[in-house]
Formats: C-alpha cells, sequence, structure tokens
C-alpha cells in the first residue's frame, strides 16, 4: 500500500478546502495588494486571486473573503487599487497578508485618480471603479472598471507565488513567440 504522504491528491465530491487549496496552488500567480479607502481609512489586502476580464470595457477581477476588513472600504468607497508586486516585495506581500495587516502609510505610496492609495514601488498598478459585485460562496467576486493603469518602472520581475511559497522570477520565459499577440 502507498503511504499517505506520497499519494497523488485525487478527490470526488465532498472536496476538501484544504486539498482545494494545494491543488490550486500549482496554478502559479502574481501577487497583488489590493489598496482601498483614503487617510485613516486607507488599507491593503494581498490577493493572487486577480485576473483581467475584458478589454471592451476595461474589465478586472478579484475575490475577497467575505470577514475581511478591506470589504467594506471596497464597497463604500466604490474604487481600488490593483498593486501588481515586484519580485523584492516578498515582505510587502506578507505585511498585507495577515491579521495585523501593515498600514499603508508604512510602505511608499501615492495617490491615484481616485484618490487611492497606490504603492509606489510596485511592478504596475490599475485605479479601478468597482462595478459589481457576485457571491462566491465563502468569498465576493469584485469586478472593477480600469480608470488609470502604470508600470511605475520597467522590466521590473514580479513576485510568485506556487505551492505556499513566495518568490521573484528570476528568468524571462524563454519562447520565441509571445502567445498573444495581438
Ligand atoms: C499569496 C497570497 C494570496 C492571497 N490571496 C487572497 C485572495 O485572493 N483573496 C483573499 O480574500 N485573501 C487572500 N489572501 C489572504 C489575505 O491576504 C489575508 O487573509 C488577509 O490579509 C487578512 O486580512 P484582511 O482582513 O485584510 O482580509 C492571500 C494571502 C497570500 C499570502
Amino acid at each position: 500500500m502507498t503511504p499517505a504522504s506520497t499519494q497523488a491528491p485525487h478527490q470526488v465530491k465532498p472536496v476538501e478546502g484544504r486539498t482545494l487549496r494545494d491543488v490550486c496552488g500549482l496554478f502559479v500567480t502574481g501577487v497583488t495588494v489590493i489598496t482601498a479607502g483614503m487617510g485613516e481609512e486607507a488599507a491593503g489586502t494581498t490577493v493572487n486571486s486577480f485576473t483581467s476580464v475584458s478589454l471592451d470595457p476595461p474589465l478586472v477581477l478579484f475575490c475577497l473573503h467575505n470577514d475581511s476588513r478591506l470589504r467594506p472600504v471596497v464597497e463604500s468607497t466604490g474604487a481600488y487599487a490593483v498593486n501588481f508586486l515586484a519580485g523584492r516585495q516578498e515582505r510587502v506581500a506578507r505585511a498585507f497578508a495577515g491579521k495585523d495587516t501593515a498600514a499603508i502609510t508604512d510602505v511608499a505610496h501615492h495617490s491615484s485618480v481616485t484618490g487611492v492609495p497606490v504603492l509606489s514601488d510596485a511592478l504596475a498598478f490599475l485605479s479601478c471603479r468597482l462595478v459589481n459585485t457576485f457571491d462566491g460562496g465563502d468569498h465576493t467576486i469584485f469586478v472593477g472598471e480600469v480608470l488609470e493603469l502604470g508600470v511605475p518602472r520597467q522590466s521590473q520581475e514580479p513576485l510568485i507565488f506556487f505551492r505556499g511559497f513566495l518568490g521573484a522570477l528570476e528568468e524571462e520565459p524563454r519562447g520565441v513567440h509571445p502567445i498573444f499577440d495581438g
């Protein structure tokens, strides 16, 4: 008999949350900090559930757990920024991932067009107006229209998340042709 630790995960319904998280952890993603609110209310949360949705109109989404401190801030102001973290920002990712999360004033930031703070050292940012929310079980799906975007510094490598580990993407992918060319 194969020892439990060497068995490949294979489950049919009911799927356990822990196993779902482990298997989804094999899908490599970038890491973002979602920022929202202004002044005293400004807050940030580390999120990897970001994806682009539509080019015309320009829509993006992320999923936030229903108990998140950030949820009422995004819902009340109707605006947020998605900050793509750079490879050397692992500490920032961790700082905004705990229940005792960092304050926006702990990191270099400036205002976007909506007044929401943008992390100045991020790889790139998208400043969004909240256009829709959808029930996503224990999470809420937030869809935003992109009003402003920027890449503050060219050629920074991204921070990536894989199998529960954070790290810099050391090398450029070596494909000859881009998979999308238009
Ligand atoms: C790499 C990484 C990705 C995360 N992605 C998400 C996510 O997509 N949605 C989410 O709700 N929480 C995500 N979290 C967990 C939140 O960052 C964490 O629960 C949160 O900071 C807790 O405080 P809050 O009240 O600000 O949400 C992620 C954490 C890490 C380290």
